[in-house]
């Protein structure tokens, strides 16, 4: 095989992937043989590698071979008695940092995205959070495929899944065409810039406000909103998972390994960002913050009257963006979101100049299964800069995951320019 050895040499010298876990996944396809080989490597560059074989892959490769190369047992057994109490799929899920499959068969790639777990390695990828590379390796007809090109395009469609492209060239049965794994130094390559990118948050420290605000009337009752905290929740898990040190200030309850602050009211809200802003390099503002609450607030429970109307005195809440709008350093990078139900663009651009964001992320909470509630969102993003961005319907995880990329490049930049 060909090998660059200089590239080789480089990659063990400086470990770049140490501290990283990654499950290897290998499918049961002639490419298999070459699991070995990115095992080594990945094992050289410093990382705790752990492979995992389909009941097929044992056709083609032992899991001797890969215990040796990686120096941690293969696994292959879904189902198998073992000393320590814990689930072995569950236990490798949550170690891992990353999941690459290759080679990545037809079959496997059909269970992916069908979601099936029948053997462990797909379990395990169900059970784990953690990204999944994909690199395909089959016969150009089967790739063609309509049902794997449907397959793939399911996976990729989560933010999750990335693929390796498969290369041109001869295959293993003789055929021309699409289908050949990538290189073993271009896989390689490309689980290391996912790992390492992965960190462009790692010394930000990032506040991201999440869920409806609540206004007390009495002890019973409360002025709200439909506000579920999932697009905040998606964002602090997005930028955590990218390094930042993240404080998420919310009214939903979450467990979560970063600091979660909870609060109830706009002004418990307002008291705790401003708290934590001075030492901030990000404000992500997701939350719905109520605009108005109830004048004043009643000890006992408010009787039915016998009158058919009741009304209460609203007052205004402070305007916790537009405060901070005001006293923000150059280098803070603050996002407001717009929820909007007509003149979205129009909209979202007054609030982004009139309360001095750098960004403010519209959506339009009129369609159905976007916005509030909802596992997806479509937004337009709008810099000060007069840049726009639309983002189709999309998985809030990945709407998240793309703010978090105009926030590293924004910090990139920052570092990038010269100091006077
Ligand atoms: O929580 P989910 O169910 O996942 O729903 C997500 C969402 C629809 C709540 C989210 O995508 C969203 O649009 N959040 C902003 C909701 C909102 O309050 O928008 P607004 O247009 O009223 O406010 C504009 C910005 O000012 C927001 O960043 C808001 O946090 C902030 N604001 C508003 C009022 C106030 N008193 N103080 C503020 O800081």
């Amino acid at each position: 095989m060909r090998r660059n050895k200089k590239r080789d040499a480089n990659f063990a010298e400086v470990n770049p992937l140490h501290g990283k876990t990654i499950i290897l996944g290998v499918a049961g396809g002639i490419a298999a043989y070459k699991a070995c080989d990115i095992a080594s490597m990945l094992r050289r560059a410093g990382a705790d590698v752990h492979a995992v074989l389909t009941p097929n892959a044992k056709e083609f490769v032992t899991q001797l071979s890969l215990t040796t190369i990686t120096r941690n047992t293969a696994h292959c057994e879904q189902f198998q008695a073992q000393a320590d109490w814990k689930p072995e799929h569950i236990d490798l899920a949550k170690k891992a940092d990353l999941i690459l499959v290759a080679p990545a068969t037809a079959d496997i790639v059909a269970k992916m995205a069908a979601g099936m777990c029948d053997e462990l390695l797909t379990t395990l990828i169900l059970a784990s959070s953690a990204k999944v590379m994909i690199a395909p390796a089959m016969n150009p007809k089967m790739l063609d495929h309509p049902a794997t090109q449907n397959n793939l395009a399911t996976l990729q469609n989560h933010y999750r899944y990335d693929l390796i492209q498969p290369d041109y060239g001869e295959l293993a049965c003789g055929d021309f065409g699409t289908g050949k794994m990538a290189s073993v130094e271009t896989i390689v390559a490309a689980v290391a810039a996912r790992l390492l990118e992965h960190r462009t948050l790692s010394g930000k420290k990032i506040i991201v406000t999440a869920g409806g605000t609540r206004e007390p009337i009495d002890p019973v009752r409360f002025i709200g909103n439909r506000s579920s905290g999932k697009m905040g929740i998606a964002m602090a898990d997005a930028a955590y998972a990218r390094g930042a040190e993240v404080t998420l200030i919310s009214t939903v309850e979450v467990d979560r390994a970063y600091q979660v602050l909870m609060v109830e009211t706009a002004h418990e809200m307002q008291e705790t960002v401003e708290a934590e802003f001075d030492g901030c390099h990000a404000l992500v503002m997701t939350a719905a913050v109520a605009d108005f609450r109830p004048l004043g607030f009643s000890d006992q429970k408010i009787k039915k009257t016998v009158k058919e109307d009741f009304s209460l005195e609203l007052t205004k809440n402070p305007d916790i963006l537009d405060l901070l709008g005001r006293i923000k350093r150059d280098e803070q990078f603050i996002i407001g979101f717009a929820a909007e139900s007509e003149e979205l663009l129009s909209n979202a651009a007054q609030k982004l100049k009139r309360k001095n964001l750098d960004m403010i992320v519209g959506n339009d909470i009129t369609v159905p299964d976007i916005g509030f509630g909802s596992d997806d969102n479509a937004v337009i993003i709008l810099s000060a800069d007069g840049s726009k961005e639309n983002l189709p319907r999309q998985p809030k995880r990945a709407i998240a995951e793309h703010l978090c990329d105009i926030i590293a490049a924004r910090f990139s930049e920052l570092e990038t320019l010269p100091t006077h």
